[in-house]
């Protein structure tokens, strides 16, 4: 089977990490998101991808020189301007004639694709949109269906006391080859928003499969933080990483830390080679590879990605230190603070919710902290 994956978006809301490496590139529990689910869409059949670029479509044929992720295949299908997701599926999908899977690209899930395909097939669907039911339907796509799973209507972001149903569009569709004629070939359409709802007025066979196992959209920071206790806590399987070893109830290790006379509370994963001085807290939090933490240190509900450093006494709650960032001794970040890749953080500094990113000098400009 075949998929298109749409990973052309720039990130927005999780710059300035994602300046350097893109949403679906950033490690959640150590490893890139985007692995992840190529191997959920390879556990369910799919042996090739096309991804659907736009944003840094270079690091991901950096991240895939050979074009290919364990046994599936890679194509890359790069747009100039950003086409819209309607137009983004037919650029990507141009020359498949059989029924495919189309994924959006920032959500963490375990959905038993196999399953929803054999709904489209029973119900002889030319489309079908996977759904999820949450609590604030607000900031998705809301789908309401007849019993039999026929979707009545597809409201893009309706105002909260608006939306008609819980459940939301979750992201993955199975698409009929013919339903690309319903795109026109210009710039910029928006599948949840014209090719839907007109699909729709048509009367076309659009269904809605209903689905209550593990969902997240790991587009905000405080929904990047989620993403990796939820993998830690074993929700989307485990081990939470394939290489991760328990070294304690709910401490995970991969290859070899180094972490003696430091406290480890899990859910935890210490990457291959990073060292916990003496005296350091770490708890619900992911440490990256070769990551360098000093002595008597506190962090909690973070991430620390690959070789960053803190000095001694340094203090992270609910925040993310980019790659190779450095931080200053008893500096504290809190609050979804996001450090850019190589950033350095001034010794002493407090930072709550601030953006912190590297200018190309190899300074440090920070916003919103206090
Ligand atoms: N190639 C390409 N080109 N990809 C795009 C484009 C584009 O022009 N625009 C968006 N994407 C990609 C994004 O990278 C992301 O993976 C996916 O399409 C969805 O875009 P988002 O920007 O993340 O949309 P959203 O989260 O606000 O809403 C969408 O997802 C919700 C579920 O998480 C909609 O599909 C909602 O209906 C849905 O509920
Ligand atoms: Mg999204």
């Amino acid at each position: 089977m075949k998929a298109v994956v749409l990973v052309g978006g720039e990130g927005t809301r999780l710059r300035p990490v994602t300046l350097t490496t893109p949403k679906p590139l950033l490690p959640i529990a150590n490893q890139a998101f985007l692995e992840r689910q190529l191997r959920w869409l390879a556990r369910h059949g799919v042996d090739e991808v096309v991804l659907s670029l736009g944003y840094r479509a270079d690091a991901f044929e950096k991240h895939f020189p050979d074009g290919r992720f364990d046994d599936v295949r890679l194509h890359y299908k790069v747009e100039d301007e950003p086409l819209g997701t309607a137009g983004a599926i037919k650029f990507a999908a141009d020359g498949i004639d059989e029924r495919f899977v189309v994924w959006n690209g920032d959500v963490l899930t375990a959905l038993d694709l196999t399953a929803m395909v054999a709904f489209h097939d029973a119900r002889r669907a030319e489309a079908t949109i996977s759904l999820y039911e949450v609590e604030d339907p607000s900031a998705f796509g809301v789908v309401p269906t007849r019993d039999d799973g026929r979707v009545i209507a597809f409201v893009e972001k309706p105002p909260a006391d608006r939306a008609p149903t819980k459940w939301i569009n979750a992201g993955t569709y199975i698409l009929e080859p013919g339903f690309l004629d319903r795109i026109p070939a210009r710039l910029n359409v928006s599948v949840e928003r014209e090719t839907f709802p007109r699909m729709l007025e048509s009367d076309g066979a659009l269904f809605g499969y209903k689905s209550d196992t593990y969902w997240l959209d790991i587009g905000t920071p405080q929904k990047y933080l989620d993403a990796q206790a939820d993998v830690l806590a074993g929700h989307v399987g485990l081990p939470p990483t394939a290489e991760a070893k328990e070294h304690a109830p709910g401490v995970w290790v991969q290859g070899h830390p180094v972490f003696d006379g430091a406290a480890v509370e899990g859910p935890a994963l210490l990457g291959d080679g990073s060292v916990l001085a003496p005296g350091s807290i770490v708890a619900q939090s992911v440490i990256g590879p070769a990551v360098h933490v000093g002595r008597d240190c506190r962090i909690e509900r973070s991430v620390l990605l690959a070789d960053a450093r803190l000095g001694d006494g340094v203090v992270v709650t609910d925040a993310v230190v980019g790659p190779s960032a450095s931080v200053g001794a008893g500096a504290v970040l809190s609050d979804l603070t996001l450090i850019g890749a190589d950033a350095h953080v001034a010794a002493g500094a407090r930072l709550s919710g601030a953006r912190v990113a590297s200018n190309p000098m190899g300074e440090s400009t920070s916003s919103g902290g206090i």
